[in-house]
């Protein structure tokens, strides 16, 4: 089937990957492969930004890149691959830089989120995050990013260094990419109130146990003005009813909607229920994952496999680029 163009998205290597995850990018990342060309990076440079030790760099990778493929992201058809293991992306960031006016950088508010959030670590690098991001987009020629509302203002900056790039040095070189604006659905955490992430530890991880999953399940807040088991609930406040929309089939969540709010069914009886639906949902997601696993050497031949045919598409760029630019041969 012919596809319609070429869809690139970077995820920051966070190891073993939760139902937020899940949810929020790779079910889309799986979906894409339909209709796209798909181009899926673990962007281990920008991590450089703000990670603390760089010690589990390898092993989130490896893990991050496992469950992707457990999940379906297909290496036959799409690009997976590590952000460093292509060079030209730290080149191009580099020309790009030229052309991008500080100001731009230090008025996004993604930048100024992160100097809120640590002051002490306002690095170069984490300046020019946008800069490396539109390198990474740009040096696959992609069509189509799919961005949520947190990345759309990257998206937009890339856009506008794109058409600053390509007028500057007189040529349509660079493809300006398309912004896919994707609905991200908010997936909170076990707490019920935050977003669900691996710091706030109020993740569940796709790859636990099945009793692990229950365990965490079980810990889930509902519906806070439901006291005793007595009490009518209130589906729409409740996080695991939320959940129960997303993995239980649609006749029982009739029913668990009409039975919680007529005290029908308690709290306990509605997670042990989701903890099943769920681990049932993950099921085939953890047989191919356990597969996978048995032989690590596979992720990381899929990995360079990636890079190997992601360099190519790059240096293609380059070479236009360099041209571009005017670089002595
Ligand atoms: N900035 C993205 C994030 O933090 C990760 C990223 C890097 C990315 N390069 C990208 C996303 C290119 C889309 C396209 O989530």
């Amino acid at each position: 089937m012919a596809k319609k163009g070429r869809v690139f998205s970077g995820a920051r290597p966070t190891g073993r990957q939760h139902l937020g995850n899940y949810l929020g990018a790779i079910k889309n990342y799986v979906a894409l492969q339909q209709e796209f060309e798909c181009v899926y990076s673990i962007v281990d440079v920008h991590a450089l930004t703000t990670v603390e030790t760089t010690k589990d760099l390898t092993s989130n990778t490896f893990d991050m890149a496992l469950d992707w493929l457990a999940a379906g992201i297909r290496p036959e058809e799409s690009i997976v691959f590590v952000q460093s293991h292509v060079p030209q992306v730290m080149e191009l960031h580099t020309y790009l830089s030229m052309v991008t006016p500080l100001g731009k950088l230090t008025d996004l508010p993604t930048f100024k989120e992160k100097v809120r959030e640590s002051p002490e670590n306002v690095n170069y690098g984490l300046v020019g995050y946008p800069v490396l991001m539109t390198a990474d987009i740009v040096l696959y020629r992609t069509d189509v990013v799919p961005v949520g509302v947190d990345q759309a203002p990257h998206l937009e900056f890339a856009r506008e260094t794109v058409r600053s790039f390509n007028y500057r040095y007189g040529a349509a070189v660079l493809k300006e990419p398309q912004m896919k604006n994707t609905e991200i659905p908010k997936v909170l955490g076990i707490d019920g109130q935050q977003k669900m992430g691996k710091s706030l530890n109020n993740h569940i991880e796709l790859a636990a146990t099945p009793e692990e999953t229950r365990l965490r399940v079980m810990q889930m807040v509902t519906d806070p003005q439901r006291m005793r088991r007595t009490d009518p609930g209130n589906p729409e406040v409740c996080n695991v009813f939320s959940m129960h929309k997303i993995f239980t089939p649609a006749e029982d969540v009739a029913m668990i909607n009409q039975e919680c709010r007529r005290a029908g069914i308690g709290c306990v009886d509605c997670k042990k229920r989701f903890a099943e639906n769920l681990n049932q949902n993950l099921a085939p997601f953890r047989e191919k994952r356990a597969e996978i696993g048995a032989n690590p050497a596979t992720v990381w031949d899929v990995l360079h496999d990636g890079a190997k045919r992601a360099r190519a598409i790059a240096e293609e760029t380059m070479v236009s680029v360099r041209e571009a630019i005017q670089l002595p041969k």
